[in-house]
């Protein structure tokens, strides 16, 4: 990588926000700088909204319930099943239940702050990452979330449909989530896209039907999971690309474009995070989104 002097500059990217409580119902001056704010790739910072534990889920603070292979416990809330935890009985229930309870809360407050969004957000996974995060070793570096990258599914392709996180450090003795926020989208998608060739003609009809993937990946779809790759993979823009460090308190909840914001998680243990999928037409600046910006860049439709 050459050069960096044009992203040199600070870039600001937390909004913060007062509310304490899930079911808040926010001011339209609140809600106007939620949506500006996530479309331009902010993260939204919500301080002191909590989620606290029952007394009986306390026994989930741990990392044994993990099959120690997955990075993350996660629940499917369609198949009402757990995927990476060794948890059994009643146990798996109780976890089930704290999982559920976090995907209604995260779902109340999207649907307060962001309401042009709630009629298409649609609810995905949720996860439960019981790992401290520093010092633990990936299985490859495709996996290894503390290098800079913007999320994409290798096997769930979504077509240009947007990624919305929420986060919330649960932490029982205040240790905060530590990320890397790096430079805007824009920015970084014209530096990596000379990297990324065309995928090969039927290659994608070809992995939908042999079930490697769920439905057809789109050429959005296969820039976006190899810029995913090529990031995590170029030691020198890992080593000296412009980034921001933010710590986020434990007892405190962040929102987050991850298909946009570049971002690394550096330390931290006990985070719970649901996933949403929603349509770029739901937008209010569809053309911010990494679809149109990437059509923008290589002039050619990418999702139709
Ligand atoms: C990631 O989404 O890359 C990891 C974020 C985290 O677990 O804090
Ligand atoms: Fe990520």
């Amino acid at each position: 990588m050459s050069s960096f002097e044009s992203s040199r500059k600070v870039f600001s990217s937390l909004d913060t926000f007062d509310a304490t409580a899930w079911n808040s119902s926010f001011t339209s001056e609140d809600r106007e700088r939620a949506v500006d704010g996530l479309e331009r790739g902010h993260v939204l910072y919500f301080k002191t909204l909590a989620f606290p534990l029952e007394a009986e889920e306390k026994v989930f603070l741990s990392s044994t319930w993990s099959d120690q292979e997955a990075k993350n416990i996660s629940f499917d809330p369609t198949e009402g099943r757990l995927r990476g935890a060794k948890i059994e009985g009643a146990d798996g229930e109780k976890l089930a239940g704290m999982m559920r309870r976090y995907a209604s809360d995260a779902r109340q407050l999207l649907q307060g702050l962001l309401p042009s969004y709630a009629s298409t957000l649609k609810l995905a996974r949720t996860s439960f990452r019981p790992h401290e995060v520093e010092g633990r070793k990936a299985s490859s570096f495709r996996k290894d979330d503390t290098r800079l990258h913007v999320d994409a599914f290798p096997s769930r392709p979504n077509r240009g449909a947007r990624i919305l996180r929420v986060f919330t450090n649960i932490h029982p003795a205040g240790k905060p989530r530590v990320w890397q926020i790096g430079e805007p989208f824009e920015a970084y998608a014209s530096r990596f896209l000379p990297t990324v060739s065309r995928p090969l003609p039927g290659l994608a009809q070809l992995e939908s039907i042999l079930g490697i993937t769920k439905g057809v990946r789109t050429p959005y779809d296969h820039i976006m999971l190899h810029l995913h790759d090529r990031t995590k993979g170029d030691e020198t823009y890992q080593r000296e690309a412009p980034r921001q460090e933010v710590a986020f308190a434990a007892g405190s909840t962040w929102v987050v474009f991850t298909d946009q914001v570049l971002h690394a998680a550096i330390s931290g243990q006990f985070v719970l995070e649901q996933t949403f999928e929603l349509p770029v037409a739901a937008q209010r600046q569809t053309e911010r989104s990494p679809l149109r910006v990437l059509e923008r860049l290589t002039g050619r439709a990418l999702a139709a």
